[in-house]
């Protein structure tokens, strides 16, 4: 089959089969397609899209271009997440020993941050000494230990995507719904998981502006999941202002270690329960919901949780002693805080600003190659809904070097928005897809 014969058909509305999109993705993994033909193809799909059948079996035949773990020698349902990505979203690192500590196996596969999003990766570096890149051998190792391993991809899974990705990145074909969903999805299937908690964000710090988009894409992912035999389901979450108070890895890793000594910001609490109770009932260790949060809320009670994220720590070389004593963690001397120009309600504190600043800060990378500065980052103060005072403080900008704060300073301040009216905001969480 010619590439030039698959990409006319989809150019003119055409629906691939099965054999055209495996030829594609092999040939992208083999170098066989010339990147010009696979980026023809990529716009394609963006602006013509595809079917239920197409994605499904474009997500396969990514799945089929690395290894598909086993992980069945593990007693238990194996149960991870994926966030679609924002700013502040800090949950992981919550769920994955909480979760673990009530039962439920975790092998978590994470990314790092790109843009204005954060990555579970960056944030788990920030721990002295924390090891990410574990091999297969040593992730199942862990799982046997301690029921949670946190690492990156591997280069054997989902090979394709790495390529495709790469593509996208620079022929303006990331935001389709298709290929985002078998992007994500191929990796969450090869990693060898049973059941899948999907948290779609929402809002401006999100990869998908609108709430209907955001359905889309959840009802895309969550087909994929359970069509390839991983029991699939999605909650849909505000992302217009970043989650918590913290923005930055180090900030961020404290942030959730109050979490799990039962402190910390409501809404950070709100979707990691909603999220870590989801994944109790399809790991099989709770009957329903109400069974889930009472076994959460009791497992954070105890200590458990925090306990095993010490273990956790451990298990994956970093220092546990952080838990106890967050002076260890990387962290920087100078702040600044940025102060409400006018008395109001506040109506706004822009994720995608507030993202971007804390990448200016050193915090994230624009470039993959970056590097992440972990001491870095923004605490958000104040929420939109507060009402405030003329000069109170709502952001406060931890930095490194001068430059840096001058680059930041001006997204930060233009995050803020203050408003004469009080108004109620939505819940977090705003929608399901079963
Ligand atoms: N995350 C992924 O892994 N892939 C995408 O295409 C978008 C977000």
């Amino acid at each position: 089959m010619r590439a030039v014969d698959i990409i006319t058909s989809k150019r003119d509305g055409g629906v691939l089969d099965r054999a055209a999109i495996a030829a594609f993705v092999s040939g992208v993994t083999s170098g066989a397609w010339p990147d010009y033909q696979a980026s023809a193809l990529l716009m394609a799909i963006l602006l013509r899209g595809m079917t239920a059948e197409e994605t499904a079996a474009l997500t396969t035949a990514i799945v089929d271009s690395g290894i598909r773990v086993d992980l069945g020698h593990i007693p238990g349902i194996k149960v991870d997440k994926h966030s679609t990505g924002g700013v502040g979203d800090k949950t992981s690192l919550i769920l994955a020993p909480l979760v673990a500590a009530c039962g439920v196996p975790v092998p978590m596969m994470s990314g790092r941050g790109l843009g204005h999003t954060g990555g579970t990766l960056d944030k788990l570096e920030s721990i002295p000494g924390f090891r990410v890149g574990l091999s297969l051998d040593e992730m199942q190792r862990a799982l046997a230990r301690v029921g949670c391993a946190m690492i990156g991809q591997t280069k054997d899974i989902a090979p394709a995507d790495k390529k495709l990705y790469a593509l996208r990145d620079v022929t303006g074909t990331v935001e389709s719904i298709p290929l985002i969903s078998a992007s994500i999805m191929s990796k969450k299937i090869a990693e060898g998981i049973d059941a899948l908690v999907l948290d779609v964000k929402t809002g401006s710090g999100a990869f998908m502006k609108t709430d209907a988009d955001s359905r889309r894409l959840a009802e895309s992912l969550v087909a994929i999941g359970n069509a390839s035999g991983v029991k699939t389901e999605a909650i849909i979450t505000r992302m217009e202002t970043p989650l918590g108070e913290a923005v930055g890895n180090a900030l961020e890793v404290i942030e959730c270690i109050e979490v799990l000594k039962g402190r910390g910001p409501a809404d950070v609490i709100d979707v990691s329960l909603e999220l870590a109770a989801r994944m109790l009932v399809l790991g099989g260790v709770a009957a329903d919901r109400a069974a889930a949060f009472a076994m959460c809320r009791a497992t954070l009670a105890s200590g458990a949780a925090l306990d095993r994220f010490a273990r956790i720590i451990e298990q994956q070389g970093g220092d546990p002693r952080i838990v106890d004593d967050y002076s260890r963690m990387p962290s920087v001397a100078q702040s600044v805080s940025m102060r409400a120009p006018r008395a109001g309600f506040l109506t706004r504190v822009d994720a995608e600003l507030i993202g971007r600043a804390s990448v200016a800060l050193g915090a994230g990378r624009n470039r993959v190659e970056d590097t992440v500065d972990p001491a870095v980052g923004i605490l958000v103060r104040r929420k939109p809904g507060d009402e405030i005072r003329q000069g109170e403080t709502v952001l406060e900008l931890f930095y490194r070097d001068d430059t840096a704060l001058q680059a930041a300073r001006p997204l930060a301040e233009r995050a803020i928005v203050i408003g004469d009216a009080p108004f109620a905001s939505r819940p977090m969480v705003l929608g399901e897809v079963h």
